[in-house]
């Protein structure tokens, strides 16, 4: 029987929407159930680069606009929960989630979650799924960066989490890789990480110009 636990995927205030978009739709698409935190600072950081604003109460019309695709037939495999809402069922380690992956994750989150300050319902939900040995995935995008945002993802990859750095790879798609190449292969890695399968992006095969149309 597959496992139909939720995996929760939070959304924080870094740039890097269309990682978050990319790997929402891969989920989907593998058809496993997922449960969503927006913080508030990624509404803004949606908001600028989609001109799209994500708001609790649509936030089903809100999502399926910014994916692109019709949600109606989700139900209960898709829910959302309030990031402010630290009652919510993600902020308990009873709650039956299969792990979590934090795309784009904040400098900030990064910290929080580092530091179990859960300040909001996706720093306590990463923070529990750590605590409870569950998958956790998380994609930051800062650069350059300090010695303590460092010293954060070191600790936050001694505790468990796979840190995945949104840094794409050329290698699949070439020099001329279009910016959704890109996107798709952060994504990709993301879903690589937490084991759901995927056609996102060409795996290597040895052979060396591929891309290019060589052999
Ligand atoms: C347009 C915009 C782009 C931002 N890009 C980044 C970024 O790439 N990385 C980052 O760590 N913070 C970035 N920030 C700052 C975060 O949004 C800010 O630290 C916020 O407190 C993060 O909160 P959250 O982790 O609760 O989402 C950006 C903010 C804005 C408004």
């Amino acid at each position: 029987m597959s496992d139909r636990r939720p995996w929760i995927v939070g959304v924080t205030g870094a740039s890097g929407t269309p990682y978050a978009a990319a790997v929402l739709r891969g989920l989907l698409d593998a058809g496993d159930p997922v449960d969503l935190v927006v913080s508030r600072a990624a509404r803004l950081t949606l908001l600028d680069e989609t001109g799209r604003p994500f708001r609790d109460g649509h936030w089903r019309a809100d999502l399926a606009g910014w994916l692109g695709r019709d949600l109606a037939g989700t139900g209960d495999d898709l829910r959302h929960w309030p990031a402010g809402d630290l009652a919510a069922g993600p902020s308990s380690g009873s709650y039956p989630a299969r792990g979590m992956v934090v795309v784009p994750a904040s400098t900030a989150a990064c910290a929080g979650i580092a530091l179990g300050l859960s300040k909001d319902l996706l720093q306590r939900a990463a923070e529990v799924c750590l605590k409870e040995r569950r998958r956790v995935v998380l994609v930051p995008r800062e650069t350059p960066v300090t010695r303590g945002h460092l010293e954060h993802l070191i600790a936050l990859h001694d505790t468990g989490a796979v840190v995945l750095p949104a840094s794409p790879g050329f290698y699949g798609a070439g020099a001329a890789a279009t910016a959704g190449q890109l996107v798709d292969f952060v994504a990709g890695k993301a879903l690589d990480a937490l084991g759901v399968p995927h056609n996102l992006f060409r795996r290597w095969s040895g052979q060396l110009g591929e891309a290019r149309g060589g052999s």
